[in-house]
């Protein structure tokens, strides 16, 4: 949530900036900003997108160091004023910052009690004045920066430059990302690496509470007591080339058709064919503590829950352990039970999700024993878990999750197989599952092909008000991710219900304007769900319903016919065509699918 991008080195930082904001725009896009360091500060920002910013931004705009920020509105709306960085009222300091500064209230009463004027709403700008003072005590803007934020409460991630020393950034970390690029001769920081890829692939990932300072000729860490910490600088897998649309009209439909592959390499080297198993070594756990397990609870937010929820599904079918799912941001709050006898598993595509992370820290200081499934490598919930279970799904950049949903489904198909395997689920069983497993990249493919008739049934069904998605049991979680996905991208009203409960309430809505989405799998719940239909149409609604097959009576103004596999692995297969089917409605209203209204990828803020 919001972008930081900083750069030190002998080129022009403000094109680098600028190409680095662009690649994390997805993370917030309601203004836009940089400033570079060249005898004094010069600064551009805009209410908008980068692009408005980048035709703000002169030719001549020289300076070999900078920091950029593009922004998710928390405090003051989205304006020019508010939109970071902000500078100190003597120019001299400039910051970006993503998080919330909880005690920005006072310490900005007491700077204007002082005789600061502010030129922003933003709880960032008091870091700007309050760095600038400590800079005029101290001797190291690290120094400043360090002094300024003891008397800070709440999350934050910045860079900060100083007019004065115009050869260092300094960037601090604690509950929003940051992470460092090392270059040849220059050096980077970023809250992504998705900014940093076209220029290096060596980063470091700082913890919360360190405090780095960057010059072109390297950088050093630093611990909260100012202890210098040594840092080993990883690789990552990913290049540019991931971050492109890849010739596809938006990221979004890219990362549906790319499903087939991100789903083979989540399951990739994790399926043994001699004894049925699946091996997740990163679980750290051997058969012992793995058969302990008496209960499993699954935390995520947004669609990481609903994939918790048929991740629940899957290890009480598999495994036949008790399980369930709630949302992390409702669970943290509520003071839980922790089971010593219980396995919990985090889900995060970014790995830095707040609510989620602080879930994981509050099971973690009760004792409980965590797991996460994490896209992301070395993300904040990857480092904080005691093992877990990596995507391998390669980045997400369209802001709705689809990719990440499926092989998150996945992953919980492998976690599932992998604790079955230990207690009752038999050998045969354990094959059928993983026949079926990898019999889902063709089935995705065969999906994926009827993408043209989808977009017509979605250019039909986008044109009501609202829509009603409902499946029952392995079904509803599918529903629900189908309404979350039509809501977010197309702004189309959805309401997702369990098939079984529409009788207790909502089939009052039902009616010509309100069409239902119904998942029809052909289970044993077939004869249920075809007489739940049979009661949507006898009120007048239309029925699109996706399943197995036609159904024998015309119970169904339209049928989107899928793949069979096995029973307990179709709801990932009935997720893909309700994410065309948001995809295509979207893009017949002529929304900004990759960028929907007031949202933003990674939610780091509470
Ligand atoms: C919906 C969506 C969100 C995320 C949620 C959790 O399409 O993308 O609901 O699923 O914000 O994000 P992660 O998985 O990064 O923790």
């Amino acid at each position: 949530m919001c972008g930081i991008v900083a750069y030190v080195g002998p080129k022009d930082a403000a094109p680098i900036l600028l190409e680095g904001l662009q690649r994390l725009e997805y993370r917030g896009y309601d203004s836009a900003g940089v400033v570079v360091s060249n005898r004094g500060l010069k600064l551009r920002k805009v209410k908008g997108r980068v692009a408005d910013l980048a035709k703000v931004v002169p030719v001549r705009f020289k300076g070999n160091l900078g920091i950029g920020h593009t922004r998710w509105a928390t405090h003051g709306v989205p304006s020019d004023e508010n939109a970071h960085p902000h500078l100190s009222a003597d120019q001299r300091i400039a910051v970006v910052h993503n998080g919330i500064i909880e005690n920005a209230g006072e310490l900005r009463a007491k700077l204007v009690a002082d005789g600061v004027a502010f030129a922003s709403e933003t709880d960032t700008e008091v870091l700007a004045h309050l760095i600038a003072r400590a800079a005029d005590e101290n001797d190291t803007l690290e120094e400043a920066v360090r002094k300024t934020l003891k008397l800070v409460v709440g999350t934050y991630g910045i860079a900060v430059i100083d007019a004065e020393r115009p050869g260092e950034v300094v960037v601090a970390r604690n509950g929003s990302p940051i992470v460092l690029g090392i270059g040849e001769k220059e050096m980077f920081a970023a809250s992504d690496v998705a900014a940093l890829v076209r220029y290096t692939r060596q980063v470091v990932h700082l913890e919360d509470g360190e405090l780095a300072v960057l010059k072109a000729d390297g950088f050093h860490t630093f611990a909260s007591d100012a202890r210098e910490t040594a840092k080993e600088p990883l690789t990552v897998d990913w290049d540019a080339g991931h971050y492109d649309t890849g010739g596809y009209e938006h990221y979004l439909l890219k990362e549906i058709s790319e499903q087939p592959e991100t789903i083979t390499r989540t399951m990739s080297g994790r399926l043994d064919e001699r004894f049925h198993v699946a091996h997740l070594g990163g679980l750290n756990m051997d058969a012992r503590e793995t058969r302990s397990f008496r209960r499993v609870k699954i935390i995520g937010c947004g669609s990481a829950y609903y994939s918790g929820q048929i991740g629940a599904q899957l290890i009480e079918e598999l495994a036949r352990i008790p399980a369930d799912a709630e949302p992390a941001s409702e669970f943290r709050y509520r003071n839980p039970v922790v089971d010593p006898n219980t396995l919990y598993v985090a889900i995060s595509q970014s790995g830095e999700t707040y609510d989620t992370l602080a879930a994981v820290q509050e099971l973690k200081r009760k004792g409980g024993r965590v797991i996460g499934i994490v896209n992301a490598v070395g993300s904040a919930i990857a480092r904080e878990v005691d093992g877990g279970i990596y995507l391998h799904a390669g980045p997400e950049v369209s802001v709705a999750s689809t990719k990440a949903f499926t092989s998150t489904s996945l992953a919980f198909a492998l976690l599932a197989l992998h604790l079955g395997r230990v207690r009752d689920l038999s050998p045969a069983d354990g094959r059928r599952v993983v026949d079926g497993l990898r019999r889902l990249p063709g089935q995705i493919e065969e999906i994926l092909a009827q993408g043209d008739k989808i977009a017509e049934l979605a250019q039909k069904y986008a044109k009501h008000p609202g829509m009603m998605f409902v499946g029952r049991v392995r079904g509803y979680p599918v529903a629900r991710e189908g309404a979350q996905k039509l809501k977010e991208i197309s702004y189309v009203h959805a309401e997702a219900y369990p098939a079984s409960e529409l009788k207790h309430g909502p089939l009052a809505l039902i009616g010509p304007d309100m069409p239902t989405v119904a998942i029809v799998p052909d289970d044993e719940l077939l004869d249920k769900n075809l007489t739940t239909l049979g009661e949507i149409r006898a009120r007048g609604g239309q029925v699109l319903m996706v399943g197995h097959r036609e159904p024998a009576a015309k119970l169904a103004d339209d049928v989107i016919v899928i793949p069979k596999n096995e029973i307990e692995l179709d709801p990932i297969l009935l997720t893909i065509p309700l994410q065309l089917l948001a995809y295509h409605a979207a893009v017949a209203l002529g929304r900004d699918v990759d960028k929907p209204r007031n949202l933003a990828k990674s939610v780091t803020v509470e």
